[in-house]
């Protein structure tokens, strides 16, 4: 089984669609994808209802998921961890106790040679125009992520 860990802030606008995004793209007997956030802001809560409205427009379910922080074992537990932006980045590899650790994190699109940004914009603040277009940048992200993780590479 490969794991992989999505990370944004709240864990309720980008991490949960990415998280939902990627589980729809690579078969599950093989592969356990889930999401968390930098801060404990939103513990407990369903994601962002403009999220949830993206991803069902785009035929995906992420309603039934819950905010959770981040933890040091999350370290242990996941082979992969895609962070949103460059904040994130930092406060995850701040918990990170060795090199092994700090390989472990990376920004989502920085394997998306072809985006016009390596960070996903934080779309909290904004309107529904910012989560078509976080939902865009996620699902080229994790075309790319998929296609790496079931080649192999
Ligand atoms: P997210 O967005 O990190 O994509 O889940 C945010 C959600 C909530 C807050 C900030 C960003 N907040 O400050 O409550």
């Amino acid at each position: 089984m490969t794991t992989i860990l999505m990370v944004c802030l709240g864990n309720i606008c980008r991490s949960p669609l990415a998280e939902g995004i990627l589980k729809s793209k690579l078969p599950s007997e093989d592969f356990f994808v889930d999401s968390a956030g930098t801060s404990g802001y939103h513990e407990g809560e369903k994601p962002d209802l403009r999220s949830i409205e993206v991803a069902l427009k785009n035929g995906l379910d992420i309603s039934k998921q819950k905010s959770r922080r981040f933890i040091v074992e999350d370290f242990e537990t996941y082979d992969y961890i895609y962070v949103m932006d460059h904040s994130n980045y930092n406060d995850v590899v701040h918990l990170a106790r060795n090199t092994s650790d700090t390989n472990k994190v990376k920004l989502i699109l920085e394997h998306t040679p072809d985006a016009y940004t390596l960070e996903v914009p934080d779309p909290y603040y904004g309107g529904n125009r910012g989560f078509d277009n976080v939902y865009e940048l996620l699902d080229n992200a994790c075309n790319q992520i998929a296609i790496a993780l079931t080649c192999g590479e």
